[in-house]
This record gives C-alpha cells, sequence and structure tokens, in this order.
C-alpha cells in the first residue's frame, strides 16, 4: 500500500514575518515525523498541496492520502483537500469536507449541538454592535471570532464584564476577523480536551487531558486565550487523566462522543470541553487536531495510555483504511 502525505503549501505570503515561517518550518516537521512512524509498514510520499497535487498522486499510483492540510485562506481552507480527492476518488484519512466545514464554523456547529441536545454554551451571532442592543445573555461573555483556530482572536480582554467592554471587543473582532462575531456566554469552570479516535461502533477516547488554568498570574483570565497559550503557557498545567470522579469522567466521554458524532466526523478529532455543575459543555471541535510529535495534545493523551506516537498514527491509518474498506463493501 502507497500512502502519500500531504501538506500545505507555505502560507508566508498570508502570514507575513516569523510566523509564516515558522509555520511551514513546523509542518515540514510533521510531515517527517508521520513519514517515519509509516515508512516500515507502508511505501511513504510526501506531496504539497498545488496545482500539479492531483497529477502527483496519479503518477505515484497512491491508495490513501493522510491529510495534513488546513488549507492557506478562506473559509472553504479544510475542506479543499477532501473535496478534491472525493472529485478524484482518491481515499484519504480524517474527515469529510461536510464534517470539516461544520466543525471549522462554532456557529454552525454550536446550532448542531443544541440541535442534538448536547449543552454548548449559549451564544449569538453578531454582524454590527448595533445587534447587541437587546441581547439576552448575560455577562460575563466572552467575544470570539467564529473560524479561527490557536486561539487567535482570544485575547485575555475577550472574555468581558460589562457592555462597554463588549463593543469595544465586538468592534475590533469585526474589523479583524471573518464577520459574524461570536458572543457567547461564559463558562466558568474545568476545562478538558478529548480525543476521539474511531467511527460507527467502534470509536473510543484517549485518556481525558485536563487543563489546569489556577496557577496562572492572578490578573489573568482563567481560559486558553492567546496570550495563555504563547506568554504564559509554563503557568499552565496539563493533568491526564483528568481528575474528575469515574461518573463524570464517563459524563465527558460519552458528550464527545456525541459531539464527534453529531457533526459527522470520522476517524480521529479533539473536542474542547467546559465542566460547569456537573454538566459538560461542548465548546468547540477540532476535526484536524495537530499531530505534531512534542507539542499536539492528542500525542499527549495517546502517549498517557502508553501508545507511543508511531503507534497512535499508525491506529489513525488503520481506522480510515477500515472505514474505507466497510464503505467500499
Ligand atoms: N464559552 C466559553 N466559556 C469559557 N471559556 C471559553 C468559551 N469559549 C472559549 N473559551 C476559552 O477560550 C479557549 C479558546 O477557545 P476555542 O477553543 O473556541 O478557540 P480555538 O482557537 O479554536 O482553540 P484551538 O487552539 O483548540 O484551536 C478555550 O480553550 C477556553 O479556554
Ligand atoms: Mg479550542
Amino acid at each position: 500500500m502507497k500512502i502519500a502525505i500531504v501538506r500545505d503549501q507555505s502560507r508566508a505570503e498570508f502570514l507575513p514575518g516569523e510566523e509564516g515561517i515558522q509555520e511551514d518550518r513546523q509542518h515540514k516537521i510533521t510531515m517527517g515525523h508521520i513519514k517515519e512512524a509509516l515508512k516500515d509498514t507502508y511505501e511513504v510520499i510526501d506531496l504539497i498541496m498545488d496545482h500539479n497535487l492531483i497529477e502527483n498522486l496519479d503518477r505515484e499510483k497512491v491508495d490513501l492520502v493522510f491529510n495534513l492540510c488546513n488549507g492557506i485562506k478562506g473559509e472553504a481552507s479544510l475542506i479543499q483537500l477532501p473535496s478534491l480527492l472525493e472529485f478524484e476518488d482518491i481515499d484519504y484519512t480524517g474527515s469529510a469536507p461536510l464534517g470539516h466545514g461544520i466543525a471549522y464554523n462554532k456557529i454552525y456547529s454550536g446550532k448542531i449541538f443544541k440541535a442534538s441536545g448536547i449543552a454548548t454554551p449559549g451564544f449569538i451571532q453578531v454582524n454590527s454592535i448595533e445587534e447587541l442592543d437587546d441581547i439576552k445573555l448575560s455577562f460575563p461573555l466572552l467575544v470570539k471570532p467564529k473560524d479561527e483556530g490557536s486561539s487567535r482572536g482570544i485575547q485575555d480582554d475577550s472574555l468581558t464584564f460589562d457592555r462597554e467592554s463588549l463593543i469595544e471587543k465586538v468592534k475590533e473582532g469585526l474589523e479583524t476577523y471573518n464577520p459574524p462575531m461570536m458572543v457567547m456566554e461564559y463558562i466558568e469552570g474545568t476545562e478538558f480536551t478529548v480525543g476521539v479516535l474511531g467511527n460507527g461502533d467502534d470509536i473510543r477516547i484517549l485518556p481525558i487531558l485536563e487543563i489546569d488554568f489556577s496557577r496562572l498570574p492572578e490578573e489573568l483570565n482563567k481560559i486558553y486565550s492567546f496570550e495563555a497559550k504563547f506568554e504564559y503557557d509554563k503557568y499552565i498545567t496539563y493533568h491526564i487523566p483528568a481528575r474528575v470522579d469515574e461518573e463524570t469522567y464517563k459524563k465527558i466521554s460519552e458528550t464527545a462522543i456525541k459531539a464527534f458524532n453529531s457533526l459527522g466526523l470520522r476517524d480521529y478529532s479533539r473536542v474542547d470541553i467546559r465542566l460547569k455543575d456537573g454538566v459538560p459543555y461542548v465548546i468547540e471541535i477540532n476535526s484536524l487536531p495537530g499531530l505534531d510529535r512534542y507539542n499536539s495534545d492528542i500525542i499527549k493523551m495517546a502517549e498517557a495510555e502508553g501508545m507511543d506516537y508511531d503507534t497512535l498514527i499508525k491506529t489513525i491509518v488503520n481506522i480510515s483504511k477500515e472505514r474505507i474498506r466497510k464503505e467500499r463493501a
């Protein structure tokens, strides 16, 4: 079996300066690690998602694509590679275009969680500050972009406690990010992130990771803001498995799987959850979680149950192969 690991082109043109260069370097490193993990079992090549991709996949007679593409820009960026591969009838790891599209847009996924009976914070979408006039949500309120990741657009002051700062933050967000902005009820509670692996009846979670903000400097809000993630990360403690009783553990696990299924996701994902008054609220789902060998949450979770990096990567491939086998049967 021949696998092509496909990664994004450099985004340096859109992410100026060091950020773009660093991201590109990171993608290359991850690709190298995945290649290393698979090379003893499969014939593995790596390709870039550019205009020659389909020609290259055809020429190389690839059986499966390992999808690492977040896309370069635009609302449909995550959907582009899976769509192209669907059109060409080439198999690939992970979710299909619709699942990625819905998970990527937190407004759509939030609506589906609600309709599926999954607890999620109350929110409204805002296209202009006038829409804040008769707002029915209660403070504190978190202002966030509907379709970013890595806490872009979620700064410490995105958590607002009064009308004035809410208006200020929404105004700023509308000028910077793809409108509409989300205004979300703040769930004050312990935060978890949950790795989901599998499909259909054969689905399970990895050990739940608890993100502990209690050591953050007093003046910072206890959220995984951009500042917390990149400036104050040494004050954040991870507990795997999460320090909760068995019943709560089960509730969080079931909620994560239900959320994953509600969006029709496949193979693997990471679900962010906050627990308040014993209820797990789904904050968002990452349908293409990072697989960086040294920094990804999902790797930490796998390692906590004794699954090393190479085994996790091979497991993802096996889960995809099994799904494809059933789809084609
Ligand atoms: N409604 C909410 N209530 C409480 N905290 C929230 C809420 N929404 C977001 N947060 C906090 O903000 C952080 C980032 O939010 P979110 O997960 O939506 O952003 P992201 O940038 O997509 O994250 P990722 O890095 O996982 O891609 C969360 O981890 C959580 O700490
Ligand atoms: Mg998140």
